[in-house]
């Protein structure tokens, strides 16, 4: 009789790293942070807010500020923010934001998204919004953090502890938590009606269980990723919210494989990157968006006729990009357009985790970065 694990071995839950791990509790977490926000009638509920209809009317701008993948997360949440509720929305990087004097008062409504709730420079861009006036609502996963406590509102994500330095189930359920504030404001000023509100939450609801299909890429994903370990470079590219989750995949896989990697809005690559791609290049494309498809197709164009290598990410269903004209495709369930980054990025986070796995590097604890970063 031998005992054959140990005790972080055992908190992996049976998988080599965390980030696997975390990758894989995402229809978990994101239930979790549904729950309780949605009533029976499939209603935006947040009973944590204490903001009334009228202090939602007075705003007349949305800036939200954050750090590495909880500002990708903001990104996403602008465009979200800015088709439902037709209103300025600014995002942030906290450590640009809070040195540049941003035009801020108490008409603002200042989101600060943070898993950690202690990264300093974006506890220093909340401080900077609450004196010149603002209201904060902060967006964050550890309970009882310096921002969760020095913010005027809180919501909470439920990802449970996150481990792995490379942010997974914190970015999808910041996402979750950001499209439940869009649909509740919507909401509270009447512009969406009580229908619409519930059609949106049953697909915020199907989520977990489209998140556990995607999941079902992993041997797909891992094959691919041997080939593509060997590339010297990447650029994602996408347009809209894809190019949000474009910035979230160049991140996750540079964090954790030590590729060089870009993400750009598909159409400014040829104005200057397309220059680069050439074979060894390996350029993703996302083609998730319905308005924005036929541009990506003319996009994967320009890269397949350059000899780069494609990779498409599409949803189930799509006929206008196969293995004739790009290298590889993934394909993902499909929802509502402002939904998709969800679907978007799990197999983008497992692309990151099997190319760095097979490239052996640390993976949960990457050279050079923190989990937390506390210091400027
Ligand atoms: C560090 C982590 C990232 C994280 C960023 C912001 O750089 O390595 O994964 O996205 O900080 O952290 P926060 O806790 O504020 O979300």
């Amino acid at each position: 009789f031998a005992v054959t694990w140990d005790v972080s071995t055992a908190s992996k839950g049976g998988y080599d790293h965390f980030m696997l791990k975390e990758i894989h509790e995402q229809p978990q977490t994101i239930r979790d942070t549904l729950r309780g926000r949605v009533s029976d009638t499939n209603q935006v509920m947040f009973p944590e807010l204490k903001l009334s209809r009228e202090q939602l009317l007075n705003f007349n701008r949305i800036v939200i500020v954050a750090c590495g993948t909880a500002y990708h997360a903001g990104m996403v949440a602008k465009h979200f923010y800015e088709a439902l509720l037709r209103r300025p929305v600014e995002v942030s990087v906290a450590s640009e934001f809070r040195y540049s004097d941003p035009i801020v008062d108490q008409h603002t409504l200042a989101i600060i998204i943070s898993q950690s709730g202690e990264t300093a420079d974006t506890l220093a861009a909340l401080r900077e919004a609450k004196v010149k006036g603002a209201t904060t609502l902060a967006v964050v996963n550890v309970v009882g953090s310096s921002i969760a406590r020095e913010s005027d509102e809180v919501i909470y994500t439920y990802a449970g502890p996150e481990i792995s330095v490379a942010s997974t189930k914190a970015y999808t359920t910041q996402l979750i938590a950001l499209y439940l504030v869009g649909l509740y404001i919507a909401e509270q000023e009447n512009r969406l009606g009580p229908t619409v509100v519930a059609g949106y939450v049953e697909l915020l609801k199907a989520l977990p269980a489209q998140v556990a299909q995607v999941l079902k890429l992993g041997p797909e994903i891992k094959e691919l990723a041997q080939g593509l370990s060997k590339s010297s470079s990447f650029f994602f590219l996408g347009r809209g919210f894809d190019y949000a989750v474009a910035m979230e995949a160049a991140l996750k896989l540079k964090e954790v494989s030590y590729i060089h990697a870009e993400a750009y809005a598909a159409g400014e690559m040829k104005h200057g990157p397309l220059a680069l791609v050439e074979p060894g290049v390996t350029v993703v494309c996302f083609a998730t968006q319905s308005a924005l498809y036929d541009k990506m197709l003319s996009n994967v164009k320009e890269i397949t006729a350059r000899d780069g290598g494609a990779v498409a990410l599409v949803k189930d269903g799509d006929e206008g990009l196969d293995t004739r004209s790009v290298d590889s495709v993934l394909r993902i369930p499909s929802t509502h357009d402002w939904f998709m980054p969800i679907l978007a990025i799990v197999p983008m986070q497992m692309l990151a985790y099997y190319i760095a796995a097979a490239l052996g590097r640390e993976i949960d604890q990457p050279r050079n970065l923190a989990k937390s970063v506390t210091v400027e």
